[in-house]
C-alpha cells in the first residue's frame, strides 16, 4: 500500500491531522491498534482553548461542539478558606475556553472520517516505522508513505524508531497524580475551581449540565481499590468546602488514577517522520494543555505538509510547547502539596497565588497562558 501521509494513532491529534489534509487533498491513512469503542470512550481532557475550538468549527466539526459545549469566561483559585475568580476573557481579549470533552472531540473526528469513506482502520496497530524509507509496518502489511505522522501517543513506537543520539529528552516526574472521577450529578459551581488545600490539590470540572468532573491529588502509585466513592467524596468535600456553598454529590459513573510527568523529545522530526502531540511532549495536566498542545502541532504539520516546506516543523513548535510546559509546571506546582515541602515552601505557594488573583498584571499572565497565546 502507498499514501502521501501515514498517521500513526487515532487520538485527537492523528484524527485532527486527517482532517486539515482531506480539506487540503493530501490522501492519508490512519492506522490505530485500540478499537474504535476504546478511543471514544477513553475519558481524559475537557478544556479547549478557543484556537482550538475555531479550529475544530473551521474543518466542519464543530456542530455538535457549538451545541453541546460550554463556554467559560472564567475559573476559580480556591486558596487559605477563599475563592478567587480570574476573568479569563476580560484579560485575555475576550477569549473564551470551552468545556468539551476529548472523547466527544474524538468522536466527532472519527464519525466525519468515516462518514466520508477515508481509511482508518482500528485494531491495526503499528509494530515499527522506518523514518529513512517511510515505510509504516502493521501486522497486516506495509504502508510505504512519503511523510510519517507520528501521533501514536507517549507509549508509542513512533519516537522510539529514530536513532539514538538524534533526540534530546527533557523529562520531570512528579511524585504525586490525580484520582479522577466523572458523577453524574449537576455541576456545583458553573466555572472550573482549582483549590490548594493543605490536604491536597483538589480541581472541579464538568462535562455537562448534569456531569460532574472533579480530582483530588493523590500519591502517584494510588491503588484505586482504596478509594470507596464515598472515600472520594469526603475528600473532596474537605478540599473544595467554603462557607455557603455545598459540593453536591451523586453515582460515581467513572474513576482513574493518572500519573504526572512533563516530557519534552527535541528535535520533533527526523528524515521521513514527523511526531506531534503526546508522541513529542507530555505535560502535566494541571494547565489544561496537553490535547491543546496536540492540536497546535498538527496544524503546524498539515500547513508544512501543505506547503511543501518541512524542513522547520519541529522549531515552529518547540516554542509553544516549551511555554505550555513552563505554565503547566508552573500550576503544578504552585497548587499541589509537594512531598518534602517545609513551611517556606507553602508560604511561597500562597504568596504566588495572592499574587495571581490580586494582581492585574499577574492574572492577565494566568489568563493569556490558560486561554492559550498566539505568541510566545
Ligand atoms: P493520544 O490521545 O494518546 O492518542 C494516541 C493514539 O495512538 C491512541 O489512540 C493510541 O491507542 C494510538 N497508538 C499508540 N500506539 C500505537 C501503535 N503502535 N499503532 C497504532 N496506534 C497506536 N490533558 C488535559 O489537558 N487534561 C486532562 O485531564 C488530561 N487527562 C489525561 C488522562 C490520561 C490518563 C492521559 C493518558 C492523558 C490525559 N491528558 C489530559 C492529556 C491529553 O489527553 C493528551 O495530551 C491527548 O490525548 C494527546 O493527544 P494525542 O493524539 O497526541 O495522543
Ligand atoms: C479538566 C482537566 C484538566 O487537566 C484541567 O486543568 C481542567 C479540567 C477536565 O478534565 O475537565
Amino acid at each position: 500500500m502507498r499514501t502521501q501521509v501515514g498517521i500513526v494513532g487515532a487520538g485527537p491529534a492523528g484524527l485532527t491531522l486527517a482532517r486539515m489534509l482531506e480539506l487540503a487533498g493530501v490522501e492519508s491513512v490512519v492506522l490505530e491498534s485500540r478499537t474504535r469503542d476504546y478511543c471514544e470512550h477513553r475519558i481524559r481532557a475537557g478544556v479547549l482553548e478557543q484556537r482550538t475550538a475555531d479550529l475544530l468549527r473551521e474543518l466542519g466539526v464543530g456542530e455538535r461542539m457549538e451545541r453541546e459545549g460550554i463556554v467559560h469566561h472564567g475559573i476559580h483559585l480556591q486558596f487559605d478558606g477563599e475563592r478567587h475568580r480570574v476573568p479569563l476573557s476580560e484579560l485575555a481579549d475576550g477569549r473564551t475556553i470551552v468545556i468539551y470533552g476529548q472523547t466527544e472531540v474524538v468522536k466527532d473526528l472519527i464519525a466525519t472520517r468515516l462518514d466520508g469513506g477515508l481509511p482508518l482502520h482500528f485494531e491495526c496497530p503499528v509494530e515499527s516505522v522506518d523514518p529513512e524509507r517511510g515505510i509504516v509496518r502493521y501486522a497486516g502489511g506495509e504502508l510505504e508513505c512519503d511523510v510519517i505522522a507520528g501521533c501514536d501517543g507517549f507509549h508509542g513506537v513512533c519516537r522510539s524508531s529514530i536513532p539514538d543520539g538524534i533526540l534530546r529528552r527533557f523529562e520531570r516526574e512528579y511524585p504525586f497524580g490525580w484520582l479522577g472521577i466523572l458523577a453524574q450529578v449537576a455541576p456545583s459551581m458553573d466555572e472550573l475551581v482549582y483549590a490548594h488545600h493543605e490536604r491536597g490539590f483538589a480541581l472541579l470540572s464538568l462535562r455537562s449540565p448534569h456531569l460532574s468532573r472533579c480530582y483530588i491529588q493523590v500519591a502517584h502509585d494510588e491503588d484505586i481499590a482504596e478509594w470507596p466513592d464515598e472515600r472520594i467524596w469526603e475528600e473532596l468535600q474537605r478540599r473544595t468546602a467554603l462557607e455557603g456553598w455545598t459540593l453536591r454529590e451523586g453515582p460515581v459513573l467513572e474513576k482513574g488514577v493518572t500519573g504526572m510527568r512533563s516530557f519534552v523529545a527535541e528535535p520533533m522530526q527526523y528524515r521521513k517522520l514527523f511526531l506531534a502531540g503526546d508522541a513529542a511532549h507530555i505535560v502535566p495536566p494541571t494547565g489544561a494543555k496537553g490535547l491543546n498542545l496536540a492540536i497546535a502541532d498538527v496544524r503546524v504539520l498539515a500547513e508544512a505538509i501543505v506547503g511543501g516546506s518541512l524542513d522547520r516543523y519541529s522549531e515552529e513548535c518547540v516554542r509553544r510547547v516549551w511555554r505550555a510546559e513552563h505554565f503547566s509546571y508552573w500550576m503544578t506546582t504552585m497548587l499541589h502539596r509537594l512531598p518534602g515541602e517545609d513551611p517556606f515552601d507553602l508560604q511561597l505557594q500562597l504568596s504566588q497565588l495572592r499574587y495571581a488573583t490580586t494582581s492585574q498584571a499577574a492574572a492577565r499572565s494566568l489568563a493569556e497562558n490558560y486561554v492559550g497565546l498566539d505568541l510566545v
